[in-house]
């Protein structure tokens, strides 16, 4: 029957609708058993830490699948059959069972005729799960999603998990559930993690910096170390030989230092740029650790950077302070070898001056946002940060010769040497 009705509608020249419609269907079928799937790959990575047996050996048809692929992005072939008897026949029920009853759920507000052609895609969907799986089977578990990288390169998607994101999974199987959409993650909030991660910051005794230190701490972290002001740097062309040292050992810089009035482009911008320039020349990333991650640096920004100053002159050399380190922000955050995050805040209380809000509460919906794996972190309650982000993204330009981190040592180009 609904064969006649998609020939009429073909006549009537709505084969557009029809194809959309059927384009619908399929994601949400395919995405509903993918979803199912990351619920059960949670539970399942739950069971496997639990004190009851039972639940530890239910894990097991997960937990061969990590065997197989280990920590170290490395394949053991002798868990191969094993994953493909057990992990892989898994994932094609959930996503099966999953689609089913995204269909079954959707009958509900469908009317009688169309539940038909939904049903059909259904159909389709199943096929082209079980086809899938078949092909992962045959290539013995090697798919796309799973690469032997030396070095995870950085992820430039946000909704799709490709093979930077999945290897993280490996890397750390508690965190980086999803398998294909990352909303699962996005909900629990596993979409990054600082485990293992030697952190630099500035500006720790800053009421932001204080704030967000605690933060870490309870995120595993290895190490937080303070570089501070007046100490470690003093402005761009002095820094201490145990600066450099600590910047050598670094994974993330966060620079959360700043200041309001006085030589505001000095602590603003150039120090906070140079602090950057010796991080990229000076990181050793621990040779122990295989496969390496991108360092990374934080920077906290301000609402300043979009709204006006209203007419105030120190809020304006404040609000050029902070627009000069955009285009530098910018080729950070293009760049290919380091994982920049640009925090926007909006006003909190600190010496800077009172707010309506706290810098605990900054500190909280900053790691909020991190955890969920944004770059580009709004922390506002005037929205100001959220615009910001368009002119960020389409209206700030990158500076051309940006920084290039690398392994062995620094590729700056301009930079002066220490
Ligand atoms: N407060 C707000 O309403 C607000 C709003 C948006 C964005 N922000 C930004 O958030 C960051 C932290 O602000 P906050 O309010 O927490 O500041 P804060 O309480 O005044 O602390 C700033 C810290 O910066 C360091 N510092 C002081 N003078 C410096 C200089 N000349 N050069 C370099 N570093 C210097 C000091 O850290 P050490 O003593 O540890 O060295 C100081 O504790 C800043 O980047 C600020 O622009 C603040
Ligand atoms: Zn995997
Ligand atoms: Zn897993």
């Amino acid at each position: 029957m609904w064969l006649i009705e998609c020939k009429n509608l073909f006549q009537e020249g709505q084969a557009a609708v029809l194809c959309s419609l059927a384009v619908a269907y399929f994601i949400f079928y395919y995405f509903s058993g993918t979803l199912f799937f990351d619920i059960i790959h949670f539970l399942l990575h739950k069971c496997a830490r639990s004190r009851i047996r039972l639940l530890r050996q239910i894990s097991k048809v997960h937990s061969v699948h990590h065997w197989y692929f280990d920590r170290h992005l490395h394949y053991n072939e002798k868990y191969r059959i094993l994953n493909a008897l057990t992990n892989l026949p898994l994932e094609l029920s959930c996503q099966l069972v999953g689609s089913w009853l995204s269909e079954r759920a959707l009958s509900w507000i469908l009317q009688r005729d169309q539940r038909e052609f939904a049903t059909t895609i259904l159909h389709l969907t199943l096929i082209i799960e079980f086809i899938r799986v078949v092909v992962v089977i045959y290539l013995g578990g090697r798919d796309t999603s799973h690469i032997s990288f030396h070095s995870v390169p950085k992820d430039r998607d946000w909704i799709l998990v490709g093979p930077e994101y999945h290897s993280l999974h490996h890397m750390y199987p508690d965190q980086f559930m999803s398998s294909l959409f990352r909303l699962f993650d996005w909900t629990l909030g596993t979409s990054s993690t600082l485990k293992n991660k030697r952190i630099t910051m500035t500006g720790v005794n800053g009421a932001f910096g204080a704030a967000l230190k605690k933060e870490l701490k309870s995120d595993g972290v290895e190490s937080i170390k303070a570089l501070r002001y007046g100490v470690d740097f003093f402005d761009d062309d002095s820094v201490s030989a145990e600066c450099i040292k600590t910047l050598r050992d670094t994974d993330i810089l966060i620079l959360a230092h700043g200041l309001r009035y006085g030589d505001v482009m000095k602590a603003n911008y150039e120090t906070s740029r140079r602090l950057v320039e010796l991080f990229a020349q000076h990181r050793k990333p621990l040779e122990s650790r295989r496969p390496q991650e991108l360092p990374e640096v934080w920077y906290v920004g301000s609402e300043i950077e979009i709204h006006p100053s209203w007419g105030s002159k120190s809020l304006g050399a404040y609000s050029a302070s902070k627009r000069r380190f955009l285009p530098f922000a910018k080729s950070l955050y293009d760049s290919d070898s380091v994982v920049y995050r640009h925090i926007v805040l909006a006003a909190f209380s600190s010496r800077m001056g009172p707010a309506i809000v706290s810098a605990d509460w900054a500190a909280r919906w900053t790691m909020w946002w991190i955890r969920r794996g944004l770059k580009y972190v709004p922390v506002t309650y005037t929205g100001f940060a959220y615009l910001n982000f368009f002119k960020f993204l389409f209206k700030i330009k990158a500076e051309v010769n940006g920084l290039r981190f690398s392994g062995d040592g620094m590729k700056v180009e301009g930079s002066k040497d220490v």
